[in-house]
């Protein structure tokens, strides 16, 4: 058991009647998908992002970027979600139950939030499960075992790509104004496995404080965001929210 939370923390998850949870690699690490920026073990400490998160990256070599996305899709189809997913998906139900909301606005895009049964998610930076063609725009969920040519092709001939969003495109812009609103609304903001870097959604926390939310940031160390939370919880994401959703909504028997 995590033992960074105190009554007062339980008290602050148990009354928040509109929690926006900000989520990032670190909360499926327990789940065995690599993040992008831990030291050693980080994607971008072994692949250069440019080479292959950009537009300009996949005109430059289609396959090795579809090959690249392919294998993250295969190794993501065999993760299952983990504690901290399972208990957002928790949080969400209690909340739900009172008529109150919790929103998730992840930037993963695995997908494990869905399995864990949150509803209410926003995916940030889109999704590996849908592919989508680069010259007619068709979008096709993708399921299935390791594609048999890099790049797919649709049936247009086009090359298909995944429907992630690559550094230097735009977010959604339906996305992004669901969440402005969500900030502004919120009275509980949580930073969770992120480490702060990447915008929009690195801002995110510091909006929600000035609209008067609490801001807490989980995370193994600590982040840029760190100094603007009004609590740090230093830990892993999976231990720290089952205490605390735990503590907030003891399971009653009968
Ligand atoms: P990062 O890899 O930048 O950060 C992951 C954070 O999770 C780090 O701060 C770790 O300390 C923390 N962490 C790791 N394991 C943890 C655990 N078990 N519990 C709690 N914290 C843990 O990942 P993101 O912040 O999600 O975008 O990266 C943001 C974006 O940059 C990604 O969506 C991706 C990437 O480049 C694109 O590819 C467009």
């Amino acid at each position: 058991m995590a033992t960074v939370l105190t009554d007062d923390d339980i008290a602050m998850a148990r009354e928040a009647n509109f929690v926006v949870a900000l989520t990032g690699a670190g909360v499926s690490a327990e789940s065995g998908i690599p993040t992008f920026r831990d030291r050693e073990t980080g994607l971008w400490a072994k692949y250069d992002p440019v080479q292959l998160a950009t537009p300009e990256a996949f005109e430059r070599d289609p396959e090795l970027v579809t090959r690249w996305y392919d294998s993250r899709r295969i190794l993501c189809a065999a993760a299952k979600p983990n504690a901290a997913h399972l208990a957002l998906a928790r949080w969400e139900r209690e909340l739900e139950k009172r008529g109150h909301i919790l929103l998730l606005v992840t930037q993963n895009i695995d997908r494990l939030h869905h399995a864990a049964g949150s509803r209410n998610v926003i995916e940030l930076h889109g999704t590996l499960w849908v592919w989508r063609c680069a010259t007619c725009g068709e979008e096709r969920e993708e399921r299935g075992g390791a594609f048999e040519s890099f790049p797919p092709r649709c049936a247009c001939g086009g090359m298909r790509r995944p429907g992630v969003v690559w550094f230097g495109e735009s977010l959604s812009v339906d996305a992004i104004r669901r969440i402005e609103k969500a900030l502004k609304a919120c009275d509980l903001f949580l930073s969770i496995g992120t480490s702060g870097v990447v915008y929009p959604a690195a801002g995110f926390l510091r909006t929600a404080k000035d609209e008067c939310a609490r801001a807490i940031e989980i995370n193994r160390e600590p982040t840029p965001l760190s100094r603007h939370a009004d609590r740090s919880w230093i830990g892993n994401a999976g231990e720290i929210l089952t205490e605390l959703v735990e503590r907030a909504f003891p399971a009653t028997v009968g």
